[in-house]
């Protein structure tokens, strides 16, 4: 795997800091429901209690719980991409704020994701070069006005990226419809790192594939993750999955941590009940 993706001259800026990359504080989100009567009320649903998170660079945390505990609302509320009902969001020492006039370059400049269906993620009617340059395009680091590569530039980082995800690098005029699952996700995988992001966000990005492909994209993620210095968030429902890749883990209930800490430790011995559920529900490895 080639390790020559795009230098990013500001990477190191903050080398030494112990601040941490991502925060979050009393981080919580509701949704107002629709009224069951014409009268009344809006019911609310809380899909996220107030969640408070410290992640180092370079440190990877599983985020377990089962389907509906808030996993997806948190990540999302992470990245920018929801708007907390209360609490905060840091980033890279930066809030996290949408809203009018917010420009959120900034935080899609150190962030990749891939969501869990690599069939619903990539656009059919663009091939793998233009899916996989696409974050590049949107962040004015390719070609044209106020880039820092030119489009030589940019083929060579797609090319990079696809080699490391353990594409072939002539595979950018095909369409997402030629490749399997399993390649869909590196395709996904190679569009989500191609700008060198420091934090990458997969919620479920296993869970659709079948067990021997799930265990090679596993093992790509690892040496990613080591070989680029990422900080990883991993949403699964697979402990084992977070057991291999995750040094902390934090299981959510209901919108509620109701248990975090190192996942050795964790899964060792688990302190919550439904911890314990949640491990006594799956196969150990
Ligand atoms: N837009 C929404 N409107 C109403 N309820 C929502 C909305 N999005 C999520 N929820 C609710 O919030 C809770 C948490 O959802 P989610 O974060 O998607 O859970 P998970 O990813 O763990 O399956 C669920 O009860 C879900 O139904
Ligand atoms: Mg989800």
């Amino acid at each position: 795997m080639s390790t020559a993706l795009p230098h990013d001259g500001d990477r190191y800026e903050d080398a030494g800091s112990t601040a941490p990359l991502v925060t979050a504080r009393g981080l919580g989100r509701d949704h107002t429901l629709r009224r069951e009567r014409l009268t009344g009320p809006r019911p609310v649903r809380t899909a996220l209690h107030e969640v408070d998170l410290d992640l180092a660079e370079g440190a990877s945390l599983g985020v377990i719980g089962e389907s509906g505990s808030g996993k997806t609302t948190l990540v999302r509320l992470l990245l920018g991409l929801d708007t907390p009902t209360r609490g905060t969001v840091t980033v890279d020492g930066r809030p996290v704020r949408r809203g009018r006039g917010a420009d959120l370059r900034w935080l899609r400049r150190q962030t990749g994701i891939v969501f869990q269906d690599p069939y619903a993620s990539l656009d059919p009617r663009m091939d793998v070069g233009r899916i996989v340059a696409e974050p590049l395009h949107a962040l004015g680091l390719a070609g044209g006005a106020g880039s820092d590569a030119g489009s030589a530039g940019e083929a060579d980082a797609v090319a990079r990226v696809l080699t490391a995800v353990g594409l072939e690098p002539d595979m950018v005029d095909r369409y997402p419809h030629e490749f399997s699952g399993g390649q869909r996700q590196r395709i996904a995988l190679a569009r989500a790192l191609v700008h060198r992001p420091r934090l990458l966000v997969g919620d479920e990005p296993l869970s659709a594939l079948d067990v021997t492909v799930r265990a090679q994209i596993l093992d790509l993620l690892q040496g990613l993750r080591a070989e680029l210095g990422l900080t990883l968030v991993l949403v699964s429902h697979d402990i084992g999955v977070v057991a291999h890749l995750c040094d902390q883990v934090l299981v959510l209930k209901d919108g509620r941590a109701v248990e975090s800490g190192a996942t050795a430790e964790v899964l060792a011995h688990p302190r919550a009940g439904y911890t314990r559920d949640l491990l006594a529900a799956v196969p150990r490895l």
